[in-house]
């Protein structure tokens, strides 16, 4: 079995986009690999949030991933500063990562220019922090989407040349872990091609929006004037309803209005009257999921506390032997 880290950034609600993306993933991750999956509010700092909002944020992301299905049962789920093993590796991995490299990094250049006065070390070093979360478990592969690349990159950088500097094969290089499918891609209701809740509020559906919610968010979506003649090619915007049709609603509902836009009688507003159903049904389970979760601490301490014990252990193995190879010794 394979041991498999992904971070998750606290950066708010999940929604349809990220459903179909990253959670169905690590579902479907979590039947066959040994997965720690962790809340990266270290790197969180890096932005520097408002002290108010991160344990509310931290909270939010681990109710949410709960509730849509990833399973404390079958994989390890913590919170990232709840390790401060990570911590270590992080600040032993920095004396090896150098200014040039962190600095080329397209991730870092991006943050600089849209943070001009927010500029720090942390900032810089988000990749050792990453290779860290990743090294600590010594894990064989990370699900990557393409923004993230260059990070495991970094990773397999930092392995191996600690590796080579101590003459050891200590770390693995960790490999971008491949789902085999195609991802499912969930447009936006704005017009756009992929759901981001950054962009335009109304472009995504949250996971835990209310049915009326929904209901105005797709009666609000981008549509165009129909079209004129058989075959005609769509627009992105109505191509995006399909999109999202064909993810929640039944084949046959699909094809159904598939055939009345090759024939010209689509009513759009009859199509996003079913489309809207069909998110409120496939979301209601994870909704509920959400307010049970959210309203039971109890059970969410439980959970973190497993977790953080079970990720301390693998992570106390990694340092007692990161130390011994670097030559820290007890006298
Ligand atoms: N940087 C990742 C992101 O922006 C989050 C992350 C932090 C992560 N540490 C990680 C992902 C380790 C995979 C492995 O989404």
């Amino acid at each position: 079995m394979e041991t498999v880290v992904s971070g998750i950034r606290p950066t708010g609600n999940l929604h349809l986009g990220n459903y179909y993306g990253a959670v169905m993933n690590f579902i479907k991750m979590q039947e066959e690999n040994h997965c720690f999956f962790f809340i990266a509010d270290y790197h969180s700092l890096t932005t520097h949030p408002t002290p108010g909002d991160l344990h509310g944020n931290v909270k939010k992301m681990l109710v949410e991933y709960l509730a849509a299905g990833i399973d404390p049962e079958k994989a390890v789920i913590y919170i990232q500063s709840d390790l401060p093993e990570v911590a270590e590796l992080y600040l032993l991995l920095n004396m090896n990562a150098y200014m040039g490299e962190l600095q080329r990094v397209t991730s870092f250049k991006d943050k600089a220019r849209s943070q001009p006065n927010n500029i720090n070390a942390g900032l810089l070093t988000y990749p050792t922090l990453m290779a860290a979360d990743v090294l600590i478990h010594r894990a064989d592969k990370v699900p990557v989407g393409k923004d993230q690349e260059q990070h495991l990159e970094m990773m397999r950088n930092f392995a191996g040349r600690f590796n080579r500097l101590y003459n050891v094969t200590y770390f693995p290089e960790p490999l971008a872990y491949n789902f085999g499918l195609e991802l499912m891609k969930i447009p936006g209701l704005d017009g756009s091609t992929k759901m981001s809740k950054s962009d335009n509020e109304g472009s995504a559906v949250f996971l835990a929006d209310a049915p009326d919610v929904i209901r105005k968010k797709v009666m609000r979506a981008v549509t165009d004037t129909g079209p004129t003649q058989p075959g005609q090619p769509k627009s992105q915007p109505v191509e995006n309803l399909f999109l999202l049709m064909n993810a929640v609603s039944e084949p046959s509902v699909y094809t159904h209005f598939v055939e009345t836009y090759q024939n010209c009688t689509i009513r759009y507003g009859d199509m996003k009257k079913q489309l809207a159903e069909d998110i409120i049904s496939v979301l209601a389970p994870v909704r509920d999921k959400i307010s049970e979760l959210s309203a039971n601490d109890e059970y969410l301490h439980k959970v973190a506390k497993t977790g953080a014990d079970m990720a301390r252990e693998s992570a106390a193995v990694t340092i007692r032997e990161v130390r011994e190879i670097i030559g820290f010794r007890p006298f």
